[in-house]
């Protein structure tokens, strides 16, 4: 017996407050902690935890909790369990920890103390005036503003906070500090409805005697250039405002404030212009040395400008901040004009470039950004509508300088370099990637080289295009919340990165952006005029319904549940007879068009597919929400839908109208048919595929399902023909030609023509990266069981096929760390499998022979941990509780 069986499991790892670590400012009142049980055994369970929650961490080293202790609560749940002690107050922090009992009633030790606290939960509360600087009105940007405060502490403060908001973007300073390391704050909300705010911890830059605090003001997506309404500026405001308090707790219990008002300072400084699409204008001879901290003389500064408020919610930031994650060197200079130095980072990023540079005052350099080389190697910016990109940096000439732009992002491989007073080097420009925090969870590697540039570039592809709000694009004049292609993307971004916190909150933005008359938008944050596209608005059903089947998140169902129900009722108040109508972007982007929203598969049918689909989910997740009756309904209207489709858009014999790729994955994967006419709808799908000579010819819509369906169908020997595909259109194409991210068309570049129309063709764009699901799900083999959300039942299935020799895939899931690892090695499959404790899977392997199986050595019927082995459907199937297993089918 190891030690471990004798001791019982270990401390709770990886502890999670709203799938936060230690959150700072939360607003959620009955907050959610979530662990992993930490037990190697096999077959490790969790018969009982008990968390405590106390006042501060002292108190738990007691054992004691003094806010609330939940006592031994007999139950496997390990995810989600919810606070249930007194109401929380604004600004409370609560110290927690738990411990674990395992089948044999075997309690663990007490987990490291993790804490969260609160913010600030009444308006009231908040003391401060919205405060900006007094800016001329003017139809381009204008310079930043500069804000700063001095103020004097007195005694000891034992705890100092910031919260912190802007109309527009901030950062903050005290006493010459940046506080924190988020960019883009306070982030990207509808903010006519409910503006972010963070919670900073900056006791230890404060000091007694004077203190400063100071901000930097950029416009962002308030009122910077956005979309192409109203000027294409502007959107929610005309002049970027700060609204914030520092909150400074002396000894004796009480709270100094120190909150934005008139006695600010106001003033421009070097930054002339910063903005998301155009980039940015700094002219460091402005600098303001010192600007930040005790000792500046204010005295030219202005009284600030304060601006009303609009009525809009302030609430916590609920998902990881943009951060720098990453930075990159180039991998290549060039000189394709005398002048202009183009350097190649590499990988299509986003983020920008930070440059070192020694010159004379009022040397001016410019720094322009693209994502492609013109085929003379200059840079290719004709895709690039509505934002130049272009960042201008103008030197104070006082020996070595490093410029970093702050309040714009860029899409690029290739940045362009001119007015530089020496010839740069590879080490002037530095690429630095951002992007929101979302922690990666995800790897997915096989034997197929090309195929991992795939994984790579879908991976990279989400880097870029998940800053604030899951994006279409991070390079032109768009870079919008895009439902369809967030719906499209979603359980692909489930599998590479924890993007639950993530959509927890842009699904309020998608609320938010939600019609009087229940139809959801084309974007969110809404700001533009579309709404009830099919396949797009559907995003507002199918990406909760993602996020509760991956996290096992109930709470984001009952959250939107009306929201969801009247997009239903939506639906079924504008159909006629139950059928959408012929409206929207159809297949966007399906191969081979003329124009991007023309593609072959009727708009109508795509539209009834995803009625009957939405409704059938939603009489899932009122089953679930324990809406009874609402289940039914939902469940029959989804019938009727469906009767409605083999109507129109169903031949007797099985041939969908349109006879598309499209049409018969959506029929299949959406359970649209009676069961005879599955085998008709598989064999003409299969077809036309191999009519095109194993080519896709599905856009966004059919690209999303198209390899799920044919293996769900029996199939996947074609889904790995349309994988491996090497020429036009591909997956792999754009991976032969290059690409470092996924494309936004198949042909977005070809040898025949050359790019494709620029006004709309980025190098960046996940939604046809939605086929990395199925390469973790069926490659690799990790699915989850929708009745047993959030990996609590795993579906171990591994389909080899593709001439592939190994793959592998791995999962940070809830419940911990899931693995599957197959190889083809001498006549064998050979498949390692992990499974967190406190989960169990099937697993099912490629053989119909369970004499042929064995795992650690044994038939499956002695192996430890195994149960319930038999043939189902053709596949040897057997049960595992958590553990690593190592199975081998002998061929
Ligand atoms: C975006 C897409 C989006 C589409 C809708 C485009 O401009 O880039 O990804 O889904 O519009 O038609």
């Amino acid at each position: 017996m190891s030690t471990q069986e004798a001791a019982g499991p270990l401390a709770p790892q990886r502890l999670r407050c709203e799938y936060l670590s230690n959150p700072l400012g939360l607003d959620e009142r009955w907050p959610r902690l979530s662990w992993w049980v930490n037990d190697a055994r096999r077959g490790a369970v969790q018969s009982a935890y008990r968390v405590l929650v106390a006042s501060s961490a002292a108190v738990l080293d007691d054992d004691d909790a003094d806010v609330w202790d939940s006592g031994k609560v007999t139950s496997d749940r390990c995810i989600h369990v919810a606070y249930e002690g007194p109401a929380l107050e604004s600004r409370q922090r609560c110290f927690w920890k738990v411990c674990t009992w395992d089948g044999e009633d075997r309690r663990s030790p007490w987990s490291d103390v993790q804490w969260w606290e609160m913010g600030l939960l009444d308006e009231k509360e908040w003391a401060g005036s919205w405060i900006g600087l007094a800016r001329a009105e003017s139809d381009d940007s204008q310079p930043c503003p500069f804000l700063r405060r001095s103020f004097r502490i007195e005694g000891p403060i034992v705890r100092a906070r910031a919260y912190v908001t802007a109309r527009g973007l901030y950062e903050l300073y005290v006493n010459g500090q940046r506080v924190g390391s988020d960019s883009f704050t306070p982030g990207w909300t509808d903010y006519d409805r409910r503006i972010p705010y963070q919670a900073y911890d900056v006791t230890d830059l404060l000091r007694e005697g004077e203190n400063v605090v100071g901000a930097i003001l950029g416009d962002g997506w308030y009122c910077g250039y956005l979309a192409w309404g109203k000027g294409g500026r502007q959107v929610w405001g005309t002049q970027p405002s700060l609204l914030m308090q520092l909150a400074l707790d002396t000894r004796d219990g009480a709270t100094q404030i120190v909150a934005t008002d008139e006695e600010w300072r106001a003033s421009s400084g070097p930054v002339l212009k910063s903005d998301i699409y155009n980039g940015e204008t700094y002219d460091a001879r402005l600098e303001m040395p010192g600007w930040a901290g005790p000792g500046f003389d204010d005295s030219g500064w202005d009284t600030p400008r304060v601006f009303e408020p609009t009525g809009a919610a302030l609430v916590a930031k609920r998902s990881e901040a943009v951060q720098v994650i990453d930075e990159i060197k180039p991998v290549k200079m060039t000189e394709p004009v005398a002048g202009a130095s183009i350097f190649n980072m590499g990988q299509n990023m986003v983020g920008r470039v930070r440059l070192k540079v020694e010159g004379p005052a009022g040397t001016r350099i410019t720094m322009r950004h693209a994502e492609m080389l013109n085929p003379d190697g200059t840079l290719y910016t004709a895709n690039l509508p509505r934002a130049k990109a272009t960042d201008e940096y103008v030197l104070k000439g006082d020996g070595p300088e490093v410029y970093e732009p702050r309040f714009t992002f860029h899409g690029f491989q290739y940045v362009e370099l001119t007015g530089c007073p020496r010839t740069p080097d590879l080490g002037t420009v530095t690429g630095v990637v951002l992007h929101s925090n979302t922690p990666p969870t995800g790897e997915f590697e096989c034997s197929d080289p090309l195929v991992n540039q795939l994984q790579h570039n879908i991976v990279w592809g989400q880097k870029g295009n998940f800053l604030e709000v899951p994006t279409d694009c991070p390079q032109r004049g768009e870079r919008l919340g895009w439902m369809g292609d967030a719906q499209a993307f979603v359980r692909t971004a489930c599998f590479n990165m924890n993007v639950a916190a993530f959509f927890t909150k842009w699904l309020d933005d998608v609320e938010d952006g939600q019609a009087e008359d229940g139809a959801f938008p084309d974007v969110a944050p809404n700001v533009l005029p579309g709404k009830g596209v099919a396949g797009w608005a559907d995003a507002g059903v199918i990406c909760p319904w993602t996020i509760y089947l991956c996290y096992g998140d109930t709470r984001i169902l009952g959250r939107h549940y009306d929201s969801m129900a009247r997009w239903i009722e939506y639906m079924r108040a504008t159909s006629n007879s139950l059928t959408r109508p012929d409206f929207g972007y159809g297949d966007w982007l399906a191969p081979g068009l003329v124009s991007a929203g023309d593609a072959p598969t009727p708009k109508d049918l795509i539209g009834t597919a995803y009625f009957a689909y939405c409704a059938g989910l939603m009489s899932s997740i009122a089953r679930i929400l324990g809406k009874t009756e609402d289940a039914e309904g939902f469940a029959s209207l989804s019938e009727d839908v469906k009767g409605a489709f083999n109507r129109e858009f169903v031949t007797p014999a099985g041939r969908v109208v349109g006879h598309t790729q499209t049409g018969y994955v959506l029929a299949l994967a959406f359970d649209l048919l009676p069961d005879e006419k599955r085998p008709v709808a598989v064999r003409h799908l299969v077809s036309d595929i191999e009519r095109r000579e194993w080519h896709i010819a599905t856009g966004f819509i059919g690209g999303i399902l198209l390899a799920p369906t044919l293996s769900r169908f029996g199939r996947t020997d074609v889904a790995y023909k349309l994988l491996t595909q090497e020429t036009y259109p591909s997956w792999l194409y754009p991976v032969k030609h290059g690409a470092t991210t996924i494309w936004e068309r198949w042909d977005g570049w070809t040898e025949e023509r050359g790019f494709q129309d620029p006004g709309m063709n980025s190098f960046n764009h996940y939604a046809y990266g939605a086929v990395g699901q199925w390469l973790y799900a069926t490659v690799a083999g990790i699915d989850l069981d929708p009745d047993e959300p959030g990996y609590k039942h795993i579906v171990i299935r591994p389909e080899p096929g593709g001439g592939l020799t190994h793959a592998r895939g791995e999962l940070l899931t809830m419940y911990g760390r899931v693995a599957s690892a197959w190889k083809l090695e001498e006549g064998q499959f050979v498949l390692d499998v992990a499974v967190p404790a406190n989960a169990r899977a099937t697993v099912i392997l490629p053989t119909s022979d369970s004499g042929n199986v064995t795992e650690s050595g044994r038939p499956l019927e002695e192996a430890e941990g195994v149960s319930g082995a038999r043939v189902e459907d053709g596949s040897v199937c057997c049960h595992i509780g958590s553990g690593e297993y190592a199975f081998v089918v002998r061929q």
